[in-house]
Parts: structure tokens; C-alpha cells; sequence
């Protein structure tokens, strides 16, 4: 570690070294001069005078690097050649002004979940936000401000033992901007809609490195795009959200685990359950999130897939029933229910801290699709597939096959126009992770297979458009695909970009506006990197 030093050297000597740095003003990608290959100790000792005092730098030979920059799925990884870690909202902008001045791309970081091939062409300084970390209750109860680096499971417990929730991402160790930025999915959308649909106002430190605050009525073209492409467009430093009394203290959930031969029952209940996808008046927001997944349990059945599904309510076992009937018709291998509060929801639902979900290290080569209704033909044909692959790839057994279905009337309740989510219409999520320890030689077939589900789910649903929820993204889907169709959106989304992030500096996840110099294409900056069959993969 390089703790930093704030006498380490004079401020007019530091200015100096930058002025030399930079000779001419450097547009990211388009500049001649880059410091990249700075050591983590030259950037402690010329930014850490700048920086409050429990800010920490570390270089790869660091003993703390590798665990601020371990990743959930190494399968695309961004290169990070140094980590500074902010310890105050104020140290956010120095740093942003610092990497820019010297020609260093950077990135924002809190759990590193994401999981998209475009951050495979970043190759620069991380800013490590987790020790933004603060969750303050304002004294109204009607919101709380929290830091740029929180996560669910924090939120969760620190708001419920307060007696409050609001939305986040379903799984607990996910951060809370990650998803948001993007929309944000979660058990409480029933309710409250997206994640981003409860923000507030945002303290946002823009790509020239000035903080600004964006609300309604702040900077309300920029608080629009934020709610659903805000990667595209700042570092968020700290946010206020609205936060909800907690309700009933305990949430009913029920998982059931079916062998394949009840694969239509199941999907032809759950089309019935959420009424073919027409939400209206019918998905009670009690009912409030069920997912399944096609999945290998090798205690039933080593060659088979088993179909497991969770459902949650908010409120009693009693309550639930009446929507459960249907399920429990279908005959199960077997079935679990009880009742806890919300914050222990994640961990009976398999998508706690504990679950394999949360696992870091493995490669989860995924694609996604955004549907209204399940096709039965196609959840046949995609679990044929899917026991087909195991068969023919044992490595990949620990592959799962994803399907999401949200409670929707606080999502219906906002006009789409009022911000960049443009998926309010797909309340079906689904996605494939073909998952298996890093391996080159498997990548080519993870990715065939992952593709060719999503194909099936898309040519399942001939009425609809492809979409894809930019947070579930590979990487290689069109921008319309992620921000929306309809033409208005990309045009007003490209017209903020010129406005607030001109030098596209904010371009490694998802981009509105593709990054013109991956790392790959460039020189002498970026050696020894190997990309290999996974670039190959990203290009439309
Ligand atoms: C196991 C798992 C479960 C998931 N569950 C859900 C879910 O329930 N709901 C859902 O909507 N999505 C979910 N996702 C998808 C998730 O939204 C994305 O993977 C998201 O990018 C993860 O955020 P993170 O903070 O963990 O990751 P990071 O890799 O740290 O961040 C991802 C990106 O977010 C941006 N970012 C992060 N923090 C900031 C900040 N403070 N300011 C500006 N930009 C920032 C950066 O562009 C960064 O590259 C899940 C993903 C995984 C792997
Ligand atoms: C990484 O950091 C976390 C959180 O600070 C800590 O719990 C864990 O033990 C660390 N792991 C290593 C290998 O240092
Ligand atoms: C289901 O998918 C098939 C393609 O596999 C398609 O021909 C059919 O129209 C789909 N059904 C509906 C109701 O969309
Ligand atoms: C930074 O960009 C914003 C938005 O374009 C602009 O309002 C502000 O003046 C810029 N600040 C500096 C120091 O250039």
C-alpha cells in the first residue's frame, strides 16, 4: 500500500510535474501522450497531496491490489493498471482532474459485477468507491443520502433495522449504482418502481472534473439520462433516495424444484400468473418477484437439468396462497417455504451473499433477452439445448439458464418519457450465464451457446423488438437495443453527451457512443494484454 503523504511534496512542484505531464491538452483516445504506465507510487506522491488523508493508491505490486481488483466474472476484465480509492466526496473531482490532465482513462468502480465485453477495452486507473459507503436516514424519514460506494446488502439490513426500505438491485452483493444507473430491477419495483425511479438528486462529478448536482431541477436533461444510461455520463459521488416505510416484518417465499417432464405446466402457471403479460390491474405488487432457472442439481439427476423457481411475498403465507395454487399443482421434487424479513429474503431465494450467484472468479459468458411472455415452445427447445451443452461440455455444468419476472405496477406507474429506462413495457427478464472455470479453449463455445439462447428467446417473441437490459448486456448489442428504439431517445442521450462528456471520456460500459481507441488498437500503451477469442466477439 501507498498511503499518502500530504507533505510529500509542495504543491507548486506538484503542479509542475503536471504541467510537464501534459504538454498539450489530451482528449482521451485521441492524444499522443499518455502516463498510463505511471507507477502507483508517482501517482501517490504527485495526486496524493491533493487528497484527504485516508485515500489509498495501489499498483499491481501492491498486496492489497488483487482484492480491490478481483472480479465476479473475469471473463471480460477491464486492465487496471493502478487503484485510488477516495476516502471523501471532495478527493472524487482531483482524482477525475489528476487522470485527465495525464491522459489516464478511468473508471468507477464499487463491487466490480460488471460484466459487459466493452469493459474489456478499458486500461487505466480505477476509482475504487467503496469507501463511500455512508447510509444516512434524513431526519423526515422520507429519504436517505447515501455514498457512491453502498451496496445491496448494506441497505437492505441498515435501512429495514430502521424501519425502512427502498429499492436495490435483488441480489445482496451487488452494488447500488451499478444497477441503478442502468434502471435498476429489483423486489421492490412492484412497489416503487425501477431503482432509478426513487432517486432524488445525484452528486455527480463530471468528465472536466466539476461536481454538480443533478435533480428535477438541477440539470433535469442530464437527471433523465442518468435514470437508465448514466454510466454514459459521470461519477456519482453520493445520492439522495426516497426511502419507504419497511411494512409487514416478514416476507412469505416459496422455492420449488421440478424435474423437465412439468416444463410446460410450469410456464404455461407462470404466463396465466402474470396474465400474459398484460399487468394491469392483475400482478399484485405483492407478489412481488419470481425467478427460475434451468440449473444442474446433481442429487436428481446427473445428465437433466431440473427447473428451480422462488417466489416472494410481501405478507403472510395465507395472502400468497390463492397466487401459489396453481404452482402447487404441479407436482415438485420438492418445495421450501418460511417466512423472514426482507433483508434475509436474498439468502433463502439463492441470491444472498452466501449463494453461488455471489461467487467471484468464474466466467459467466452471458446473454440476455427482454420478453412479455414465456413461450413454451421455446423454454422447451432452450432446456433441450441446455442439457444437450452439459452433455457435450461437463466443464460447463455449473451453467444456469435465467428466468426473471417482476411485479410491475410501480414500473407502469411512470411515463416512460420521463427518463432513458425505455423497458417498462418487459416485465420477463431472462438471461443465460454459461459459467465454467476460466478456460480459453471453452470461450468460442460458451459464446455459441450463449448466443444461440438468446436467439431462440428472441425468435420466441416474433412480435417484439430485441431488447436488452444494458446492465444484463454482453456487450455487442445495438445501442437501440439497450436505450431504446424510439429515435428521440439516442438523439437526446447523443446531445447530452456532447454537452456534459464531449471526449467521450465515460465510453467503457455500454457506450451510448462507442469508444474510438480500445485498448487493443492502441500501441504501446496497452502491451501484453491478451484478449484473444473474447474480442473477437464484440463488433455488431
Ligand atoms: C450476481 C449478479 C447479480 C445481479 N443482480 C442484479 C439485480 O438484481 N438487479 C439488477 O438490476 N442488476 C443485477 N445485476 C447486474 C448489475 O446491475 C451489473 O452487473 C452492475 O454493473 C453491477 O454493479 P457493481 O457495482 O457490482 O459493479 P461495478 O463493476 O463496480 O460497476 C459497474 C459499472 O457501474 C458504473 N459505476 C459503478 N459505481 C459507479 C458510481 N459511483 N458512479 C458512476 N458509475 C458507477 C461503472 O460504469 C462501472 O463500470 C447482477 C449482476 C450480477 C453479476
Ligand atoms: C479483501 O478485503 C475484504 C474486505 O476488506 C476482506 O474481508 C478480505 O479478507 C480481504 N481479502 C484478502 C485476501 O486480503
Ligand atoms: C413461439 O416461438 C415460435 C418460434 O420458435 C414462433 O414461431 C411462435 O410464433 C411463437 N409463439 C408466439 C405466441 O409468439
Ligand atoms: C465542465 O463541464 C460543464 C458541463 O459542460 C460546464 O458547465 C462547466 O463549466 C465545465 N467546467 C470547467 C471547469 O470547464
Amino acid at each position: 500500500m501507498t498511503r499518502l503523504h500530504r507533505v510529500a511534496l509542495s504543491s507548486a512542484l506538484l503542479l509542475q510535474s503536471l504541467a510537464f505531464a501534459s504538454p498539450e491538452p489530451c482528449l482521451n483516445g485521441l492524444c499522443h501522450f499518455t502516463r498510463n504506465k505511471l507507477a502507483s507510487r508517482t501517482v501517490a506522491s504527485e495526486l496524493g497531496p491533493q487528497l484527504s488523508k485516508n485515500c489509498n493508491v495501489y499498483g499491481p505490486d501492491d498486496t492489497q491490489f488483487g482484492n480491490c481488483t478481483a472480479r465476479y466474472d473475469p471473463f471480460f476484465t477491464p486492465k487496471i493498471q493502478m487503484v485510488v480509492q477516495p476516502a471523501t466526496e471532495e478527493d472524487v473531482p482531483k482524482i477525475v482532474q489528476y487522470a485527465s490532465a495525464n491522459g489516464v482513462p478511468f473508471l468507477a468502480m464499487a463491487r466490480r459485477h460488471g460484466m459487459t465485453s466493452t469493459l474489456s477495452e478499458f486500461d487505466g486507473m480505477q476509482i475504487d468507491m467503496s469507501l463511500l459507503d455512508k447510509i444516512e436516514i434524513q431526519p423526515d424519514g422520507k429519504s436517505a443520502i447515501l455514498g457512491g460506494g453502498v451496496f445491496a446488502k448494506n441497505i437492505m439490513e441498515k435501512l429495514w433495522d430502521a424501519g425502512y426500505v427502498t429499492s436495490s438491485g435483488s441480489t445482496s452483493c451487488v452494488g447500488l449504482l451499478g444497477p441503478a444507473l442502468g434502471g435498476g430491477r429489483g423486489r421492490l419495483e412492484g412497489y416503487y418502481g425501477v431503482v432509478s425511479d426513487s432517486f432524488l438528486k445525484l452528486n455527480v462529478v463530471l468528465a472536466n472534473g466539476t461536481a454538480i448536482t443533478v435533480s428535477e431541477t438541477e440539470h433535469p436533461d442530464l437527471f433523465w439520462a442518468m435514470k437508465g444510461a448514466g454510466h454514459n455520463f459521470g461519477v456519482v459521488t453520493s445520492l439522495e433516495m426516497k426511502i419507504y416505510p419497511r411494512g409487514v416484518d416478514t416476507w412469505y417465499y416459496k422455492t420449488y424444484i421440478w424435474t423437465q417432464d412439468k416444463l410446460e405446466a410450469v410456464f404455461e402457471a407462470s404466463n396465466a400468473f402474470h396474465n400474459d403479460g398484460n399487468h394491469a390491474g392483475h400482478h399484485l405488487k405483492e407478489m412481488a418477484f419470481n425467478m427460475g432457472s434451468y440449473t444442474m442439481i446433481p442429487s436428481i439427476s446427473e445428465t437433466e437439468g431440473v427447473i428451480f423457481w422462488s417466489f416472494v411475498y410481501r405478507g403472510s403465507k395465507e395472502e400468497a396462497q390463492p397466487y401459489l395454487d396453481a404452482f402447487d399443482a404441479i407436482e415438485a421434487v420438492s418445495t421450501e417455504d418460511g417466512n423472514v424479513p426482507y433483508p434475509d429474503i436474498p439468502g433463502v431465494s439463492g441470491t444472498g451473499m452466501n449463494s453461488a450467484l455471489c461467487d467471484y472468479g468464474l466466467n459467466h459468458v452471458h446473454y440476455p433477452a427482454g420478453l412479455k411472455v414465456w413461450n413454451v415452445t421455446t423454454q422447451r427447445q432452450i432446456y433441450d439445448l441446455y442439457n444437450e451443452k452439459i452433455r457435450e461440455y461437463p466443464e460447463f455444468q455449473r451453467t444456469t439458464v435465467n428466468m426473471e419476472d417482476y411485479s410491475h405496477e410501480g414500473v407502469d406507474a411512470i411515463d416512460p418519457d420521463t427518463s432513458a429506462y425505455p423497458w417498462r413495457d418487459r416485465g420477463l427478464l431472462s438471461f443465460i450465464a454459461v459459467t465454467y472455470d476460466p478456460n480459453p479453449a471453452l470461450d468460442e463455445a460458451a459464446i455459441a451457446w450463449a448466443q444461440e439462447t438468446r436467439d431462440l428467446w428472441n425468435a420466441g417473441a416474433p412480435d417484439l423488438l430485441p431488447s436488452t437490459y444494458v446492465n444484463y448486456a454482453h456487450g455487442d448489442e445495438s445501442a437501440e437495443s439497450m436505450y431504446g428504439y424510439e429515435p428521440w431517445r439516442l438523439e437526446k442521450l447523443r446531445g447530452l453527451k456532447a454537452q456534459y462528456d464531449p471526449d467521450n471520456l465515460f465510453s467503457y460500459y455500454n457506450p451510448i457512443i462507442p469508444n474510438m481507441n480500445p485498448r487493443s488498437t492502441h500501441e504501446s500503451n496497452f502491451q501484453g494484454r491478451q484478449i484473444g477469442a473474447k474480442s473477437k466477439s464484440r463488433g455488431q
